[in-house]
């Protein structure tokens, strides 16, 4: 790591951007996952993965295998995906199972979690089955919307998102349906795709067709302490516009937006999962109002690939060039608030295990 650098300024006006080495150093993710990935509220799927009693689906986060089970008794929980016996995967993929049973000695657990056979064990000694249960992760439902937190003690998502999605859920978001899930790896760190989300001073040169049919005059941006929006009617609308009559476009920290997108009533969830240091997986979830897909909501769904290409194009140019060794920290312009407001949680949330120079810069190199 190249430690010459000066930190992020709480200061927009004089703060220098995150060092390259932040984008190019494998073991800067490495901490990234353990810090950040770990500890932050993550999108894993929609209620309607779950309707029934036993409907399940597996997922990752922070590379750890987990499991999201409709239980016997309502409840919607997760769980490490990992037996307790001897921390085999219980189960893959999705479906609908009474009980999940261990491929590899049949301990079979109910889907609260609870140890309901271990086979292999009878004679033990001292063998309490309460004791076994399936590792519980820290779960919460937002409007339909099912996210974890593999802290246990992390902060609520109604604390550290307070007030979230207000310009939209008087239009009652758990109506939307989930029409298409497609994934899009980018060759170029995690962090460059959030900020390049995270300002539209590029939206005009990078997205000609899009801008084209929105009043960028109306542009606003929020900043809250762990999340903000951005937004902007399509031209001849007002601020108070109604879904899908422009754009309204929340970004979660650390990974995780919601863009409400011109045309047809629309949802579209985008999270970049890191794969290595400089290759990131996009997973983006569509949802609409029916599940049929109208000409219009295709026609959106084209509209989206093509802005995503022309983000994701971008990135992998930005990604070059911070590994050229010819560029260290740039400058941030006044309308790039955003991209700071990350750029300075994650130096906050790793100062403690990465080098930051202690001081805020007051003349900058
Ligand atoms: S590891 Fe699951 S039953 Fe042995
Ligand atoms: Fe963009």
């Amino acid at each position: 790591m190249n430690k010459e650098f000066v930190r992020v300024s709480e200061k927009l006006g004089e703060a220098f951007t995150l060092p390259s080495w932040m984008y190019t150093d494998p073991e800067v993710l490495k901490i990234e996952k353990q810090e950040i990935f770990t500890k932050t509220w993550q999108y894993v799927g929609h209620i309607s993965q779950l309707r029934k009693p036993g409907d399940y689906f597996t997922t990752e986060v922070g590379d750890r295998p987990i499991i999201l089970t409709h239980s016997q008794d309502g409840e919607i929980r997760a769980f490490y995906n990992v037996c307790t016996h001897r921390a085999a995967k219980l189960v893959e993929g999705e479906g609908n199972k009474a009980v999940f049973s261990c491929p590899y000695h049949a301990w079979t657990f109910r889907t609260d979690g609870s140890l309901l056979r271990a086979p292999n064990m009878s004679g033990s000694e001292n063998f309490d089955y309460q004791d076994f249960c399936l590792k519980t992760i820290q779960l919460e439902i937002v409007h339909s919307f099912i996210f974890v937190n593999l802290d246990l003690e992390a902060p609520s998502m109604t604390l550290q998102f307070p007030n979230l999605f207000k310009h939209v859920e008087k239009y009652d978001l758990s109506k939307l349906r989930r029409v298409r899930v497609k994934e899009t790896i980018c060759r170029s760190n995690w962090k460059v795709g959030i900020d390049n989300y995270l300002e539209c001073d590029h939206c005009s040169i990078v997205h000609k067709t899009l801008v084209s049919k929105l009043d960028m005059t109306q542009y606003e941006m929020e900043m809250h302490e762990y999340y903000s929006y951005q937004g902007t009617p399509l031209k001849g609308k007002t601020a108070d516009f109604g879904l899908g009559e422009g754009g309204r476009y929340y970004w979660l920290y650390p990974n995780t937006w919601f863009s409400f997108d011109p045309g047809p009533a629309n949802l579209s969830i985008h999270q970049s999962i890191p794969i290595d240091h400089k290759t990131t997986k996009y997973v983006y979830t569509t949802f609409f109002m029916h599940d049929e897909m109208t000409k219009e909501e295709q026609e959106l769904l084209a509209m989206d690939d093509l802005v995503r290409k022309e983000d994701l194009d971008i990135c992998e140019i930005v990604q070059k060039g911070l590994e050229t060794g010819a560029y260290s920290q740039g400058r941030f312009s006044l309308t790039e608030n955003l991209v700071h407001q990350f750029q300075l949680l994650l130096q906050r949330d790793l100062e403690n295990v990465l080098p930051f120079p202690a001081i805020d810069p007051t003349t900058p190199r």
